[in-house]
């Protein structure tokens, strides 16, 4: 399994896992042979990448933070909470409270599960699905925090709302691939403090929730917003939220352009440690996180290049590697798989962006998988 940008995917190749629309209903099962409509389609409705069978990694499960079932409900339970507020009426906050609830649990059955980052969305549900990775990372670096039950569940509800003041935010603002101009970006900073005006209406939801939506944006050295608050005048929850917020905000693929490696992107929180980001609240969060996650492309100390295949908790930067090209790029015949972890003279260098020609002289005909025509 390989990520790959969707300018990148040819027909003939084969969906590594299924694509859910907006609604959670699969537009496409794993294991279908992409048509060129069917790329045009995805393209259309703004998928950015698409898990893509390498043909030698086939089904390998990978194991997930939560499932993606409940990525799905979840997701559901928030679109009709968002378009309540966005009609000016009422949500049911018990919903949402369950809704964190199910995910805490999940997480804490789910022992020492580092978090892929491996969701793919189109525009339709950006700040929907970003809500539920900012809470399954506040969750998780929580329980690592040893929060106990009844903070885990304070700090899920307020992550998955933290946005929720974007409900009131003209949509063209927040879709807008552009540059913002200064008026439109004050309207955008307006979702922090119109989120905890909506939060701090429901005596059901606790007003350290309502602070999360409120202080996501100030940063430790009072350079966020909206009041400019330093240090431990933010509330730690909110102080976390930021750095998941950030940190998923980096890494989420756009299709105007890819996101970053968890690996960069954990390089440039750990910069910003003690500026904006709580060091100690960082180095929890950083604990949790696949640097290359299963279905990435790095490159070795050799040249060569692979394909993440399995990831080690306790040394992340030392994955499991499936080499598919050699130092001169060319295709290998044989796919070698490497255990970082055991082998300690060769390490990761880089990260790269997989390529439609990576199966080139292997014959992939249209409709075709690539693994059958492996020579
Ligand atoms: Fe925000």
């Amino acid at each position: 399994m390989l990520k790959m940008r969707i300018e990148e995917v040819r027909p003939g190749m084969v969906t590594a896992r299924a694509i859910y629309d907006s609604d959670g209903k699969v537009l496409l099962n794993a294991g279908v042979g992409l048509k060129e409509s069917y790329i045009i389609r995805l393209k259309q409705l703004g998928f950015p990448a698409l898990y893509i069978d390498d043909g030698v990694s086939m089904g390998e499960a990978v194991n997930e933070v939560i499932t993606p079932e409940l990525r799905i409900k979840t997701i559901s339970t928030l679109r009709s909470a968002f378009t309540k507020v966005e009609n000016n009426t009422r949500i049911d906050a018990a919903l949402i409270k369950s809704a964190a609830n199910v995910i805490i649990e999940e997480i804490i059955a789910n022992r020492d599960v580092l978090v892929n980052v491996n969701d793919i969305r189109n525009y339709d549900n950006y700040t929907l699905g970003h809500s539920v990775n900012v809470c399954v990372l506040a969750v998780v670096t929580g329980k690592s925090l040893e929060y106990p039950p009844q903070k885990l569940r304070e700090l899920g509800v307020g992550a998955l709302l933290h946005d929720i003041g974007k409900m009131k935010i003209p949509t063209e603002i927040l879709v807008k691939s552009d540059r913002l101009t200064p008026e439109e970006y004050e309207l955008l900073k307006g979702h922090a403090a119109g989120g905890f005006e909506i939060l701090r209406g429901y005596e059901e939801i606790s007003a350290l929730s309502a602070h999360v939506a409120y202080q996501h944006h100030e940063r430790l050295n009072g350079t966020g917003y909206p009041r400019g608050l330093k240090g431990t005048e933010i509330h730690e929850f909110a102080r976390l939220v930021a750095i998941c917020d950030s940190f998923d905000a980096m890494t989420t693929d756009r299709i105007y352009k890819p996101g970053i490696s968890p690996s960069k992107a954990l390089q440039t929180l750990e910069s910003l440690k003690n500026f904006q980001f709580d060091a100690e609240l960082v180095n929890a969060f950083m604990e949790n996180i696949a640097l290359y996650p299963v279905g990435s492309m790095v490159v070795l100390s050799t040249g060569e290049k692979g394909i993440v295949v399995d990831v080690h908790r306790n040394a992340r930067n030392r994955p499991i590697v499936r080499l598919v090209l050699d130092k001169q790029g060319r295709r290998l015949a044989d796919f070698v798989e490497i255990d970082l972890n055991k082998e300690h003279a060769l390490s990761i260098v880089d990260v790269a962006e997989p390529k439609a020609d990576l199966w080139e002289g292997r014959e992939v005909r249209h409709g075709d998988p690539p693994a059958q025509s492996a020579g």
